[in-house]
């Protein structure tokens, strides 16, 4: 079966309203200032998945010396299982890569059973666990080498 028809390009400002429609299942969302903070920060790795006029989807790293954290990753509702999240995280991966990073981390509430699926996917290792982390929730804290 074909994939949707997206593009992966960088988050630009007039993407947050888009971005804020995306549900956010099982992670914390951000506020609009939260998000236009991340626009253009040198250390940010902000990128959409844009179908058609509407964005698919977005994930926001940082890159801290040698190492990328990933602060999230979220793809509309109707469109997950399509390929996008994949296709977001090969680009945080590859894009890390150029700016001389050598590994992935990031926290998953232990709820979060399909974002755990993916990331195990997505060839994530898990590292830590810290108990009660958001409160109602465990953290599983995972991490993929991409050097
Ligand atoms: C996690 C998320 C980003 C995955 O995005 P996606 O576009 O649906 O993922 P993909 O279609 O690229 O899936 C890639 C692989 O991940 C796994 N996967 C994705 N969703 C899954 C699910 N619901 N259950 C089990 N495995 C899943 C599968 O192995 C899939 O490969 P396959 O299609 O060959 O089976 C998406 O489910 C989402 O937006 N979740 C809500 C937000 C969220 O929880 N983000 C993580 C915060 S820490």
């Amino acid at each position: 079966m074909p994939g949707p028809d997206f593009t992966i390009r960088n988050a630009s400002e007039d993407d947050i309203e888009g971005i804020l429609d995306i549900e956010i299942d099982g992670a914390a969302a951000w506020t609009l200032e939260l998000y236009r903070e991340e626009i253009g920060r040198k250390d940010c790795i902000f990128l959409v998945a844009v179908s058609g006029s509407s964005i698919a989807g977005f994930a926001v790293a940082w890159v801290v010396l040698d190492e990328t954290q990933l602060h999230n990753i979220a793809v509309k509702r109707n469109s997950r299982k399509t390929g996008i999240g994949s296709a977001l995280m090969d680009s945080v991966s590859s894009e890390s890569m150029l700016r001389g990073s050598k590994k992935i981390h990031l926290e998953v509430r232990e709820k979060n059973t399909s974002a755990l699926s993916f990331y195990m996917k997505k060839s994530f290792s898990r590292v830590g666990f810290r108990k009660n982390f958001y409160g109602d929730d465990n953290a599983i804290l995972m991490e993929k080498i991409i050097e």
